[in-house]
């Protein structure tokens, strides 16, 4: 028996395996509605429709951070199914689930009567459905350019029956779920094979996903977090012994003006010796939720505060959030001013800053201007400094360390010793 379990385990190790797989940059959505003067507007919506939603319910999404992915900027290959169908999604520490649109997205319109009478502009933020509150023949399937799924061509597909909906601050995405073998890596790349991994089928997209060059979203963060408690598809690799370390490592490159050019690597089961540096240290998690930790300490120039807080490390966010009174502090000590129409603090691109330093454990993390100035994409020469204030309501995480921190310092997301460590990132411009 006890070399049964000595084979098995030999065999599990010979199987398991460390897979790099390449990213690719694409321009913020925040970007683009700037460059199209919309988004301003953009921003008024969104914040009726975080009003509303906390009005709504006192059930799950209030008072809770929500990711809306306006800023992102790093994008995977992932496939599912037999054989496989590729799509082009979000690798986010900072959520939980797997969603792509299904084949039926958008081609007829949700259970209207399970939608709310609405009028005007109201309507745009209660109904997720616009099909279905009379916006009828201007509606615009916002599924219209994602690549869909069609589980009637995979022979690996198995039914679940149960439905889905995920909140974001700008809308929602809804469907129902499946199970098939989805592949971290797409057609031609390096992969990781992780069958009967549970995923969203959304068949309706809020209006603000149309056009964007993705078809939807891979959460890397823990199963506390998941909608509908769903194992989600690293989890379930691990589960199933599929990698060598029970951990994930990010690597990603400066953030330039390009669009489409190679963004980053996503090392999933080893730590990336390639493209990061010996490990600093790791920071235990406080909590197993998302990747969330203790930072001691965060200050740039001749301001500094030493108060503590919890923070989550988040690929999703492309920017570093934290409470309003701190961080108008450090822009005020690096020189960035707020812009209320673009909700950003802007700076001279050229400007001459100091480097953002964030204490972790007894380390000192510096991030260079390269990484905390950003450009805005309005033809100007103002970039966005890199932090933002958020507010997480009185729970969860007081600060999001989002792409600047790890575009200085690669991640080692540690799920099986549950810690999260830094490398000094290695770019190669
Ligand atoms: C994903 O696949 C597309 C199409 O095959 C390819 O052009 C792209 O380079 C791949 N990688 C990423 C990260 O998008
Ligand atoms: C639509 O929603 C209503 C109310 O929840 C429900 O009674 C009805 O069965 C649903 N219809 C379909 C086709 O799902
Ligand atoms: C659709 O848009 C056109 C032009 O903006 C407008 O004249 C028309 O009334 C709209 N139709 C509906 C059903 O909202």
């Amino acid at each position: 028996m006890q070399n049964l379990f000595l084979l098995l385990a030999l065999v599990a190790a010979a199987l398991a395996a460390v897979v790099q797989v390449p990213l690719v940059k694409i321009e913020p959505y925040r970007n683009r509605l700037i460059r199209e003067g919309r988004w301003v507007q953009y921003r008024k919506d969104r914040e009726i429709r975080r009003f509303m939603m906390n009005k709504q319910s006192n059930d799950m999404s209030v008072g809770q951070y929500v990711n809306d992915y306006e800023d992102e900027a790093y994008v995977g290959n992932i496939t599912i199914g037999t054989p496989q169908q590729q799509f082009k999604v979000i690798l986010d520490t900072g959520s939980s689930n797997l969603w792509i649109p299904d084949i039926t997205c958008g081609t007829k319109p949700e259970n209207c009567s399970t939608v709310p009478a609405c009028r005007g502009i109201i309507c745009q933020f209660e109904c997720d459905d616009q099909a279905c509150c009379g916006a009828g023949a201007n509606y615009t399937d916002s599924c219209f350019y994602q690549n869909k799924f069609d589980a009637s061509k995979s022979s690996s597909y198995k039914t679940n029956g149960r439905n889905f909906i995920i909140e974001y601050g700008t809308g929602s995405a809804r469907g129902f779920l499946g199970q098939d073998t989805i592949t971290f890596g797409g057609i031609g790349e390096p992969q990781l094979a992780v069958p009967n991994t549970v995923f969203g089928q959304a068949t309706s997209l809020a209006a603000f996903f149309e056009g964007q060059p993705l078809d939807g979203i891979l959460g890397l963060a823990f199963k506390s977090i998941a909608v509908d408690q769903i194992t989600p598809p690293f989890i379930n690799a691990i589960n199933q012994n599929l990698v060598d370390l029970p951990l994930f490592t990010v690597f990603l490159e400066h953030e330039g003006d390009q669009n489409g050019v190679q963004g980053g690597v996503y090392t999933y089961g080893g730590i990336d010796t390639k493209n990061c540096g010996p490990v600093i240290a790791y920071q235990p998690l406080s909590s197993a939720t998302y990747y969330q930790f203790k930072m001691s300490a965060i200050g740039s120039g001749s301001y500094h505060s030493s108060k503590g807080w919890q923070v989550i490390s988040d690929t999703g966010t492309s920017l570093i959030g934290g409470p309003k009174a701190y961080v108008s502090a450090i822009a005020d000590a690096v020189g960035a001013t707020w812009r209320d129409d673009y909700g950003v603090y802007i700076l001279p691109c050229s400007a001459k800053i100091n480097t953002l330093d964030i204490t972790i454990g007894n380390q000192v993390y510096n991030i260079d201007s390269s990484n905390t100035i950003i450009p805005l994409g309005d033809g100007s020469n103002n970039c966005i400094y890199a932090i933002f204030p958020f507010s997480s309501g009185g729970f969860g995480p007081s600060w999001i360390l989002g792409d600047p921190f790890i575009r200085q310092y690669c991640n080692i997301y540690d799920v099986g010793t549950q810690r999260v460590g830094f490398a000094k990132s290695l770019q190669s411009k």
